[in-house]
Formats: C-alpha cells, sequence, structure tokens
C-alpha cells in the first residue's frame, strides 16, 4: 500500500511526522510531499529521514533559488499520481483545501489531486475564524461532494490562541480514515504470517525439471492481504512470475527440500504459518548430473519429498497452521482427514476439478475447514478469497488468545 502525504503550510506540520510513522506501522509506504510554506514550518529532511525516501519539494525538482529546473524530476514525480493507493492531506491548509476544491494545479501537491484517481483524504487545520469563514466551508461542501474524506478537526485552545474548531484531528483517526480508504485494517497488527507460495521444481538433470501448474497468486494474494490487515509477512516461494507484495520478507526458492529449509528455519519467528505452495509430492530419486539424451523409453524413480506441513504441525508451539488441499475426488472429507492427521488449525480446500477456478486461473472458489466449522467461500478473485480465509483466521487467533488475555 502505497500513500502520498501531502503536508501544507501551517502549525500542525510537526505533527505529520508522527503520521507517517503510524502509517508506516500498518505496513504502509508514504511518499511526503511537500508545499513551499511547509518547509517553513518543518525541514524535508525530518520527512527524508523517516521514509527513507526523496522528499517532493516541488514540480520541477526541488524549488529553490539557486535550483534548476529538471523535467526528468517532474516526469519521475508525476509516476506518483498513477503508484498511489491514497492522497492524503495532513496538515491541510484553507488555502490547499481552497486550491483542491477549485482544481488549481500551481505546484506539485494540487497537480497530483488532479493527476491521481485515488481516494483523497483531507485532514484541516487551522484558526477558528479561518475554519468558519463561508469561503472555507463552501470549499469543503464542493470537496465532499466529490466524494473526498474529510477529517473534522477537533475543537479546543489552537496555536493562535484562540479557542474553537480548527485543530488538527488526533493522528489516529487521520491514520484510521486512511486505512478505511485503503479497504484496510489492524485485525492482524502484532502478528507475523509466514506464507509458501508457488510451485516446486524437482530436478531430474540440470535442466529438466518436474513441476506443476501453480501459479502462486493465491499464496501472493494472501500475503497482500495479511499485509492490508496490519501483519508482518515473510513469503517463501518457489518460482513463479509475480513481483512480491511490500514490505515482505522474501525467500525465493526451487526445490521441496529448499522450501522445507527455509520455512523451518522462520518458523521460530512465526505466529502464523499458511502453507499455500503447491509443493511437489514426489521428486527424482537419482538427479542426473549431465543432460539426459533422447534415446528409447525412459523410467524415472520416484521418492517421497519432505512432508513440510506435517513437520511444521509437529514442530509448532504458538503458531497457528493453516494448510491448502487440492482435491479431485471426495473432497471435505479427504481435507478433514488431512486436517487431522496432520495436526492444522484450519485447511482451505480447493476443488479443482471445477472448471474456471485454482490452479492459475484469476478466481477460486473455496472451503475452509476448522475443528468445528465448514465456511464455504463462492467463486470470488484469489484476492477476495485471501481475506476471507484471513478473517477466519483471525478468528482463530482471537480465540485461542482470549483467555490468555482474561487470565493476565
Ligand atoms: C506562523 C503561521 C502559522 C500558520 N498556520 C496556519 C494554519 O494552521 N492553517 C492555515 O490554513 N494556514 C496557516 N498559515 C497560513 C499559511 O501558511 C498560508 O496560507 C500559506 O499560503 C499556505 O500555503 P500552502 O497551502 O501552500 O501550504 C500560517 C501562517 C503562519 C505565518
Amino acid at each position: 500500500m502505497k500513500v502520498a502525504l501531502g503536508v501544507t503550510g501551517g502549525i500542525a506540520a510537526n505533527k505529520a511526522a508522527e503520521i507517517v510513522r503510524l502509517l508506516q506501522d500498518c505496513n504502509v509506504q508514504v511518499q511526503v510531499v511537500m508545499t513551499r510554506s511547509a518547509q517553513e514550518f518543518v525541514r524535508p529532511l525530518t520527512f527524508a529521514a523517516l521514509t527513507g525516501r526523496k522528499v517532493i519539494t516541488g514540480m520541477f525538482g526541488p524549488e529553490g533559488a539557486e535550483s534548476v529546473p529538471n523535467l526528468d524530476s517532474a516526469v519521475e514525480h508525476m509516476a506518483v499520481a498513477q503508484e498511489i493507493d491514497a492522497l492524503v492531506v495532513a496538515p491541510a491548509t484553507a488555502d490547499t483545501i481552497a486550491k483542491l476544491a477549485q482544481g488549481i494545479a500551481d505546484d506539485f501537491l494540487s497537480t497530483l489531486h488532479l493527476a491521481t484517481k485515488a481516494p483523497v483524504i483531507i485532514a484541516p487545520a487551522m484558526n477558528v475564524n479561518m475554519w468558519e469563514h463561508p469561503a472555507t466551508q463552501a470549499n469543503l461542501a464542493i470537496l465532499r461532494e466529490r466524494g473526498v474524506h474529510i477529517v473534522e478537526p477537533d475543537s479546543g485552545y489552537l496555536a493562535c490562541g484562540m479557542i474553537g474548531s480548527g485543530r488538527l484531528a488526533a493522528n489516529e483517526t487521520i491514520v484510521s480514515a486512511v486505512m478505511d480508504a485503503l479497504h484496510a485494517t489492524r485485525e492482524l497488527a502484532g502478528e507475523t504470517v509466514l506464507i509458501t507460495a508457488g510451485p516446486t521444481r524437482e530436478p531430474i538433470d540440470p535442466v529438466r525439471y518436474i513441476g506443476n501448474r501453480s501459479s502462486g497468486k493465491m499464496g501472493y494474494a494472501l500475503a497482500e492481504a495479511a499485509l492490508r490487515m496490519g501483519a508482518k509477512v515473510i513469503l517463501v516461494s518457489g518460482p513463479t512470475a509475480l513481483k512480491p507484495p511490500e514490505p515482505v520478507e522474501f525467500i525465493a526458492v526451487q526445490t521441496a527440500d529448499e522450501m522445507r529449509t527455509a520455512v523451518l528455519s522462520k518458523l521460530e519467528q512465526a505466529t502464523i504459518v499458511i502453507k499455500a505452495a503447491a509443493v511437489a509430492d514426489y521428486k527424482p530419486k537419482q538427479v542426473a548430473s549431465q543432460k539426459i539424451k533422447r534415446k528409447g523409453p525412459l523410467t524415472l524413480e520416484l521418492e517421497p519429498t519432505a512432508d513440510i506441513v506435517a513437520e511444521v504441525g509437529q514442530r509448532r508451539d504458538r503458531q497457528l497452521v493453516i494448510g491448502f488441499a487440492a482435491e479431485t475426488e471426495n473432497v471435505i472429507e479427504n481435507a478433514r482427514k488431512k486436517l487431522n492427521s496432520k495436526s492444522l488449525d484450519a485447511i482451505v480446500v480447493n476443488d479443482i476439478s471445477k472448471p474456471g477456478i485454482g490452479f492459475d486461473s484469476e478466481d477460486n472458489a473455496v472451503t475452509i475447514l476448522t475443528a468445528d466449522r465448514e465456511i464455504e467461500v463462492p467463486k470470488a478473485s484469489k484476492q477476495q478469497i485471501a481475506l476471507e480465509i484471513l478473517k477466519v483466521v483471525s478468528s482463530l487467533e482471537q480465540r485461542r488468545s482470549a483467555p490468555q488475555r482474561t487470565s493476565r
């Protein structure tokens, strides 16, 4: 999740640093954009240090008497409009609110506002008379009408010495509004989710392997959904054509053995393990050191790979373990057997005999089995299915930690 945070020229500009930190805690990447006036209140360096990225301070590169306009910088900056999932302006001055309402685009922030299709959240902060002025209220009405989310300011003592409305809303309230706009929650905050994804490749010789049709889409969608729910994510993936979501700890593997090593080495850090990878059940007993030449018929002798799910089930202590099963017959019955025999907390079952779902498709339809529940999730995008799976995981997690919380 990427957010542009516009900081404008008011006393509350210094509070934006804490907003950056809170957003980062929710796995949100922040690109700070400052107006010229904002830089009179806080130095860009503060935000650059917090975010580890350049702060955008002007349309044509950094502004200042000695700076030369730079077109590359302008193009690079405009890419931000396409990349972001939300634009937040906090604090928003009366001046910037007026510009956004009227569609003026005379600096980077106001141009970005016109150039992006991402949701916009504005947290105004100003003197009470500025806030109550009919011009400001009319501008806010225009923005609200357009679907912009206004985080209402609080009332109280203002920096100017007056009392009334206009104090920047609490940072947590602003961050909650951003998370709502991103359809993100904090349900898995504090959890570390270890997810396996994709196929494995079991080598036959230096150029050939036994693989399977898994695309990794389900596992990557789970990683993305877990990030949106506030978790730290470790993604162990077989070879796929997908780009890992950010920010995850990414471990690329090829074979079932490599996946086993990676999973067991990270098990201690994890509180939830989701085994969505399609790990090969068999591998060639002998791997030829040279490319096998075509002669007559060839018989490959296979041996079972390590059963990673079962091993995780045995070794885990506090972790919730969720497995996947791709079945073609006696779907629920087979999956329930696997749930019990491998000591899993839940199993997500795919009926891969149905067309248009499962392997390598965008959609899926699953049944989630727990010890006492059977939850049908009808055909939907893998992103939607991932959210449904994680909601069940989150409810298992809450149930598990409830007695400990009350006894503390
Ligand atoms: C000390 C000081 C504090 C200010 N605080 C605010 C404020 O809290 N809210 C506001 O709307 N304007 C405030 N202003 C006025 C803005 O800085 C001014 O309108 C500026 O043009 C805003 O530019 P910007 O919207 O591009 O950041 C303040 C000005 C000064 C000198």
